[in-house]
Parts: C-alpha cells; structure tokens; sequence
C-alpha cells in the first residue's frame, strides 16, 4: 500500500551528487526510511536514488566512505508524476522498489509514495496462531492427513455442542454442506426451494445442483433477510423447503418462517455460512431449522481455508448425510453404494485447524461485537449512513460489518465511496448482488428492497484483529469522503 510522506521530510532526505558515501549514509541515518535521494545543486531537479543496499554494494566492491555518490552503481529509479492516481503508484511498487518519488513538472520532488503493508485495511483476515499451527503439525508428523482422523471428530463434537445441536458433520465447503442437505431431504428434479435473493449465489447454486428450481423472495429492511410476509405467495404444490440465511450476520426472523414452514410441510436448511454464533432468541443460529450449514472459508468468523458444517438433531439426516459426502458407500459394506453420493469431506489437517478455531471462537465474536460497539461510535453523526439491522431479539454477530449510503444525504454514491476508500488503502464489499439478477438466473422478477440494499450497501474491515486506532481511521476516512459533512 502507498503512504506518503511530509514534505518537510523530503529536504532531509535530499543529497547532491558530489556528496560522498559517508555523507549519503548519514543522510539516511537520519531520515530512517532506507533511501536518499540526489538531486541537483542550482535546480533541485531529481537525478537518482540510492537506498541502504547501493552502499553496501559499493563497500564491497572496494569503494570507500569518501567515494562520490555519482560514481557508485545504483539501479535505475522509478519515479511517478505529480498527476498519477494513487492506486497506479502501488503498481509500481515491487519486491525491489518500495520508495518512489513524486515529481512535478519540472522534475522536483514534491512528494514521496513508499510501500507499508500495515496502511492495508483489508475486508476480513484470518485470526490463527501458534495453536492452528501446532495441531496441523501433530496430522503431518502422525500422516493422518486425509478426512480421517481424531480431528474431525473432535471438530464435529465441539461444533455440535457449541450450536446446542445433537449432530454435526463436518463437510468440504458450505456450499457441499448445502448440497448434502438439500439431498438428505430428497429434493429432485422439478421441486422448488424458496431462498432469498439477497444472498451469496451458493444459497441458490447449491438448489440448482440438486435439479430443483430456487423461488426467490425478497428481503425486509428490518434485518436484511427474507421477508417472512412473502414467503407464502411463493409457495406453489411443488415447494418442498426454505431456506432462510442469516446474512451478514444476523440472524433471519425465524418465528414466522417456522410458522410458513409448519402449515405447509415444508423443510428449513438455515444458512448460517456467516453466523456462527449469532442468536435468535437466545438460541444460537443453525440449530432452530430441521438442518443448519456454516462455511469455514479463509474470511469467516472461523476458518478451516474450505470447509463447511451440517448440523442437525435428525439421526436419520445426519446419517444420511455422513453416507453421501462419502461417496454414498454404505456404512457396513466398504465399497458398496446404495446411492449416489459425493467426496465432500472435511480433512484431518483442515479439522485441525478448526478445532484451534473453535476453542477461541466466544473470544472471536467477542471482538466482532466491540468492531461492532467502535463503528458505530466514529460513524455517528455522518448523514447519509444506515446502521447494520439489530433487532431486539438478535444476537447479531456482525461477520463483516456492513453500512448503507444514502448518496444525497452523504454526497457522493457507494461506487464512488468504495474507490475512494480503495486509494487510501481501505478494502471494502458491496453487497452481495441479488441472485435474480445474476446472469444464471436472470428471472426478469424485480425484487425493490434486495436490489435497493444491494445498491447502497458495502461491507468495512472487520478482521477481528481489527485496533481501535484503525477502526477510527476507516471512520475519518468515511468522514473525509462525504461531501456533505461538516469537516
Ligand atoms: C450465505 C452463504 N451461503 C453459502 C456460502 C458457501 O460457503 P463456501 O464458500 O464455504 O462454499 C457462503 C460463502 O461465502 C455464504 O456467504
């Protein structure tokens, strides 16, 4: 990422060409970024760059304290114009160049661009550590590194305990966990599933898979998540489950759902793919339905790289899902299959990974709701903003924090809030784009309420190694962008 520099440092960092090394050293010495730059005694005009390395090769080669900077060897510098965009100076930066002066028209410098990983915010990183690293070195140094293993059990009977669920059975991915399921409960070819079309394409792909038809429903402004009140016009003979998602993490308004589901026998797979832990009423998501799925992709709340869980309190469900994630193979004859099934299981080192997660996943959530509490402090007060929904009865587990602009209020539009955040080194999403309107599935429905909130939504870093100091600065950094607050 690029920082910039202040300008009286520049002067502090400049030589002449008749300057010699140990004066050049001493230049650096006091600048402390590794770099002088030469420039020309009557112009100041840029002639070159000498970094820390350039001295130590000239040392080397023989050369002594007292050489001339012009006589020493020294690759040549890259330089960028005065008008070059921010995002096109990172380009420039490589493995070799990580400082590169700024130059007006006359070939002065007037700013300097140097490369700092730590000015990267990005969206959402993985928290892991010395134990992760610790339990995959015990499958490597054991060779139990297939999707056998003590670790998958152990992840499973921890996920099942931490969901409040009687079963959980680990699977390759959320979207695999969302196939198995669909395929548990005997959807085909002709069947319909309702899902919301404000979701990440695997809710839908996942029905797709299986030969049945995704209905879609709109969403409600309350919590982002199906609308209850119209889910029943959705319903036709052929509809066989729903499939409610708890996006963003929080959770989908499950009474009524339930409720939908029950007079019309119906099933409920709730996608909590980006909740783990969130509650709807004191009970923890993913246990409420008849089946309940979580990812465990690398941005998750917890992580296993790829991985995915089913849970469930259906011995019947959970047994057939255990036999169709593993190539349907019957249970008491090996290389028998009664059905068709799939390779969709979890290995040992990913399970490993997930069990060092699992331990530390209420200090996890923990630190996604202060993210949460910092936010909503240093984005107070700015016009033009929409809070995360968080209803009375939700335990929203905030799994990438996510705002609503509204352009005239804040002055300028989302595409245009996320590029500007994007130069000054602040990763962003928009929302998911809503299923309906994907190429694969383009019903020609319109849906107001997803396609509004997905025109107006973006999600902020939310690595929950996220600091205070860096949560205010994306708050200033929103401030600056808006037009229309008072600076
Ligand atoms: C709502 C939702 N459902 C399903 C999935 C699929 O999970 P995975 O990426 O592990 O296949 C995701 C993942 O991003 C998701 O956000």
């Amino acid at each position: 990422m690029v920082k910039k520099i202040d300008r009286n440092k520049i002067a502090e960092m400049c030589i002449f060409p008749d300057s010699t090394l140990r004066r050049t050293m001493e230049c650096i010495n006091r600048s402390r970024l590794g770099a002088a730059f030469i420039i020309d005694a009557q112009t100041s005009q840029f002639l070159g760059l000498v970094v820390d390395g350039d001295i130590r090769r000239a040392l080397l080669k023989g050369q002594d304290l007292e050489t001339k900077i012009e006589f020493i060897e020294r690759p040549e510098p890259k330089t960028a114009n005065i008008e070059l965009k921010t995002t096109e100076i990172s380009k420039l930066f490589s493995e070799r160049i990580r400082i590169i002066p700024i130059l007006d028209s006359k070939n002065k410098i007037v700013d300097v661009a140097f490369y700092d990983q730590r000015m990267h915010l990005p969206v959402a990183e993985p928290v892991l550590g010395e134990r992760e690293l610790a339990l995959v070195k015990d499958c490597i140094m054991s060779n139990w590194v297939s999707s056998i293993g003590k670790y998958v059990d152990r992840f499973e009977e921890l996920f099942a305990n931490f969901c409040g669920s009687k079963y959980a059975i680990s699977t390759s991915s959320g979207t695999s966990a969302l196939h198995l399921a669909l395929l548990a409960l005997g959807i085909h070819q002709g069947d319909e599933v309702i899902v919301p079309t404000l979701t990440f394409i695997a809710t839908a792909s996942s029905v797709s898979y299986t030969g049945a038809n995704p209905v879609f429903v709109d969403s409600e402004y309350k919590t982002w998540n199906i609308d209850p009140d119209k889910i029943e016009e959705a319903i036709s003979p052929n509809t066989k489950a729903i499939i409610p998602v708890h996006l963003y993490g929080h959770p989908a308004n499950m009474d009524p759902i339930l409720e939908i589901a029950k007079c019309n026998n119906l099933a409920v797979i709730e996608d909590a793919a980006e909740a783990h832990g969130a509650e709807y009423k004191a009970r923890k998501v993913g246990g409420i339905g008849d089946i309940g799925i979580f990812s465990f992709y690398g941005n998750k709340i917890i992580t296993t790289g790829e991985g995915g869980m089913i849970v469930t309190n259906d011995s019947w469900i959970a047994e057939r899902v255990r036999r169709l994630r593993n190539h349907g193979m019957s249970t008491t004859r090996r290389y028998w299959h009664p059905h068709l099934g799939y390779n969709y299981r979890l290995t040992n080192i990913q399970a490993a990974i997930g069990v060092a997660q699992i331990e530390k996943i209420e200090s996890i959530v923990k630190a996604k709701l202060e993210i949460a509490r910092h936010y909503a402090i240093g984005l107070k007060g700015i016009r033009g903003i929409t809070f995360p929904p968080k209803e009375e009865w939700a335990k929203n587990v905030y799994w990438l924090y996510s705002i609503l602009i509204e352009e005239k209020s804040f002055g300028i539009s989302r595409d245009e809030l996320i590029r500007q955040l994007k130069d000054m080194g602040i990763e962003t999403r928009p929302l998911f784009l809503p299923a309906h309107t994907q190429p694969i599935y383009h019903t020609g429905q319109r849906f107001m309420v997803s396609e509004e909130l997905a025109s107006r939504g973006l999600s902020l870093p939310s690595s929950v190694s996220m600091q205070h100091h860096e949560i205010d600065r994306v708050c200033s950094a929103i401030k600056k962008c808006s037009s229309k607050h008072e600076k």
